[in-house]
């Protein structure tokens, strides 16, 4: 039986690679976007993949989207919390408006995605939550005090879910990436980037596809038993 996928940010970056792979499964897959038509309408062209257009950070744009996802391609089973944004400044230089942009798309945009679905992932018992993290969230990082709450924000909600799922067949997981090669990461300034590489001891950037395929594990329905954990796929720079 085919799975019905939906991962946000899932046209651009780790999420586009995400996409592809859970087609790839043969799962029917729907991915969001925030902005970029262009982008979404190419991803689509070239991937057969059908693309919505909200803003995880809205509960009801994301309830509507979410409703309107499972007209068109059935109940939710798996769905991946990856949208997410950066606002790095110092936090003497942060700003409200950074703290609250970030908190608002990467920690709310969590709950305002997988609330909706919960409800129908209890009624059939079944459901994959997948949420994408990151390093940084294990380790803080420089200038991201907003970025890393968010990122170990996701950690204490997939081991709450965990525990409230597990009964009713649904597993919540996260994915720490390290530093992948995306435009999130392009856009740290070279040198600072050069400097984060030489941190790697695998001595590069991982690919969005070495990250798709921990999360393609995850939605499977082989995974039942892992349940509330943390995938790291860093090159070996932090451990937990
Ligand atoms: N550790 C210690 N000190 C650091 C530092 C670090 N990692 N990075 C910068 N600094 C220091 C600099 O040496 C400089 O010190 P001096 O003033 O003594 O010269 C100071 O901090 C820089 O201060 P500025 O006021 O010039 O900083 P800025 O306001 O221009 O901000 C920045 C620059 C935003 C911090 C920029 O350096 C930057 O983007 N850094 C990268 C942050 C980062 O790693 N983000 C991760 C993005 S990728 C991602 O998030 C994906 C994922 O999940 C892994």
């Amino acid at each position: 039986m085919a799975r019905t996928a939906l991962v946000t940010g899932g046209s651009r970056g780790i999420g586009a690679a995400i996409s592809k792979a859970l087609k790839a499964e043969g799962c029917n897959v729907a991915a969001t976007f925030a902005g970029n038509e262009e982008a979404a309408a190419a991803f689509t062209a070239e991937t057969g993949i059908a693309t919505y257009k909200w803003n995880v950070a809205d509960y009801d744009e994301s309830k509507a989207g979410i409703k309107k996802v499972e007209a068109d391609l059935g109940p939710i089973d798996i769905v991946v919390a990856n949208a997410g944004i950066t606002k790095d400044a110092p936090f003497h230089k942060m700003t409200p408006e950074q703290w609250h942009q970030v908190i608002d798309t990467n920690l709310t945009g969590v709950f305002n995605t997988v609330h909706p679905v919960w409800p129908g992932m209890r009624e059939r018992k079944f459901g994959r939550v997948i949420v994408i993290s990151s390093i940084n969230g294990q380790k803080g990082q420089f200038a991201q005090a907003n970025y890393a709450a968010t990122k170990a924000g996701d950690l204490g909600i997939v081991k709450s879910l965990a525990q409230e799922g597990a009964r009713a067949g649904i597993t919540a997981n996260a994915v720490c990436p390290g530093y992948i090669a995306t435009e999130m990461v392009m856009a740290v300034p070279e040198k600072v980037r050069e400097s984060i590489i030489s941190q790697i001891p695998a001595g590069r950037l991982g690919e969005p596809e070495e990250i798709a395929r921990c999360v393609a594990f995850l939605a499977s329905d082989d995974s039942g038993f892992v349940n509330g954990s943390t995938i790291s796929a860093n090159g070996a720079q932090f451990f937990v």
